[in-house]
């Protein structure tokens, strides 16, 4: 037998796209509808994917909530939103077939006999829409909703699949408020989903600029030489936003800045950027290398917390141009919070690749600038030639959000006669290179789910590990003698001075954004 003709001959026109599976029918069953993440982010992405043609049309959207809406009234309300907040404008005949797609499920979470009513109208639309049976759960409902519906779920059979088809479930964040909380809800996702069943959202992963921190890394063999403690001087991250605390003071006053940003966004950034090459890029040989370095932490006692730590909170100020409140007068903000909106960390990794390299993190609401970067700064060159009296570093800059793209700061001697060396840049955007905007986090992340790649999203053990970092700074945080002091920042500031004094101890500074 010829065993090269059993081969299926690539498809030319595929040739150079890369190799990711492909998006499967199905249903998309989005609970916690009429909120406000299916409104601003999951509808909008569904429809900007449909609007270029990465949408197989046999995928149903089921918005499934407690309020009462025909699925004409549910149709207008998307449409409405989708209008404001697309990335791309909407046009009437793109919208009009993809909202024939869109139908309402009225049911309250805890009900079981919705969820049967629920596997009844999935079966129905399998046989009219082409949707063979595949299901995606999208839990954005609150937390505390995820139980009584990951329950019902199961006592529906909606977990179970038959005839190859799957059944997926997709968690919103928060996973947990601590390691405690964190392995109770595996626990219960389990009782109900498997562990490849189950896609656990941090929107970070699905910004392309994240993405790219593997591609520049292990596709580019300039860098991985330089890539350790021998070439490294120390690391930043930054993620500064503008915004307030908005109308989420229900949530972020028992999240809190660390909860909110550190545990899952940047400590997924730092993993990003400190793993090891993984064997291959399978979803679990990625996070399985991800997962160490969270394991790699250094942990500190309540002293060193003290030192490596700093918490801030906004109080009122000036942002661009206009005065904003403090965080205490927000609405529904308790007016003696201790709630922090600002972190900073000076972080260890203790493993071969990174000893002795500190990481700075910096994460903070109602700064100057909103902009996402991480910044690599290389340690000196000798001090001998041109090097004895400069005074910068090479830095390689990785912009994730806004302005996406990548810089490398080097020495340049500036044209005339003397010898005056300056830092210049090589800088790559991606708007210009490419030429096309990069597409929102959850449109990568919806696509992701469809296809069965889990790669973007977190894993159980990748979750617990970094709340057991997290956890012991809550913990000396809460302590009832001694805890560190909450420092206040005026908003459009950077954060108080004790976040520039952990950099200044080591004779370095924050980059400025
Ligand atoms: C969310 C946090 O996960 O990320 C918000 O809950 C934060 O507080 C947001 O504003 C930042 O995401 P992005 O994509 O706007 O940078």
């Amino acid at each position: 037998m010829n065993r090269a003709a059993d081969q299926p001959k690539p498809n030319p026109l595929r040739e150079g796209l890369s190799a990711r599976p492909v998006p499967q029918p199905c249903s998309i069953v989005i609970f916690g509808a009429t909120g406000d993440l299916t409104h601003r982010k999951l509808v909008p992405a569904l429809y900007n994917l449909a609007a270029d043609g990465e949408l197989p049309p046999d995928v149903v959207i089921v918005g499934f909530a407690r309020r009462n809406k025909t699925d004409d009234e549910f149709r207008r309300d998307l449409e409405q939103s989708t209008r404001k907040f697309s990335r791309q404008p909407v046009r009437d005949e793109i919208w009009n077939t993809f909202a024939q797609s869109i139908f309402y499920h009225q049911s309250e979470f805890g009900d079981e006999s919705g969820y049967t009513r629920l596997a009844k109208r999935l079966d129905e639309i399998d046989k009219s829409h082409g949707t063979r049976g595949n299901r995606l759960f999208y839990l954005a409902a609150g937390p505390d909703q995820f139980e009584p519906i990951l329950k019902n779920l199961k006592a529906a059979s909606l977990n179970q699949t038959c005839r190859g088809s799957w059944a997926r479930v997709i968690i919103e964040k928060p996973f947990g408020t601590d390691l405690a909380s964190a392995r109770e809800l595996n626990r219960i996702v389990r009782n109900s989903f498997a562990e490849e069943q189950t896609y656990r959202i941090d929107h970070f992963l699905g910004k392309e600029t994240a993405q790219n921190i593997l591609v520049l890394r292990f596709a580019n063999a300039i860098f991985s030489p330089l890539w350790n403690t021998h070439y490294v001087d120390h690391v930043q991250i930054t993620a500064a936003e503008t915004l307030g605390v908005g109308t989420r003071a229900g949530y972020y006053e028992t999240a809190g800045a660390l909860r909110d940003m550190v545990q899952n966004h940047l400590i997924q950034l730092l993993c990003l950027v400190a793993m090891e090459p993984p064997t291959d890029l399978s979803a679990d040989s990625i996070r399985d290398e991800k997962v160490k370095v969270v394991r790699s932490l250094r942990r500190w006692s309540c002293d060193e917390i003290a030192a490596s730590v700093v918490r801030g909170q906004y109080t009122k100020g000036t942002i661009n141009g206009e005065a904003v409140l403090g965080y205490r007068e927000e609405q529904n903000v308790n007016p003696a919070s201790q709630t922090e909106t600002f972190v900073a960390l000076r972080l260890f990794i203790d493993n071969w690749r990174w000893a002795d390299v500190p990481i700075y993190m910096r994460v903070g609401k109602r700064l100057p600038k909103s902009a996402t970067e991480i910044s690599i700064h290389f340690k000196k060159a000798p001090a001998v030639l041109f090097n004895k009296d400069l005074r910068d570093l090479n830095v390689l800059v990785i912009r994730i959000q806004p302005d996406e793209g990548i810089s490398l700061r080097i020495h340049a001697k500036v044209p005339g006669t003397s010898f005056l060396i300056e830092p210049v840049k090589m800088d790559f955007h991606y708007g210009t290179s490419f030429g096309k905007p990069s597409p929102e986090a959850y449109e990568r992340l919806l696509l992701d789910a469809m296809s069965g790649d889990a790669t973007l999203f977190a894993r159980a053990d990748e979750v617990e590990q970094a709340w057991a970092f997290v956890d012991p700074i809550e913990e000396a945080w809460c302590a009832k003698k001694g805890a560190p002091e909450l420092f206040l920042y005026p908003a459009g500031s950077w954060g108080p001075e004790q976040a520039d004094d952990l950099l200044a101890r080591d004779g370095r500074a924050w980059r400025r954004l």
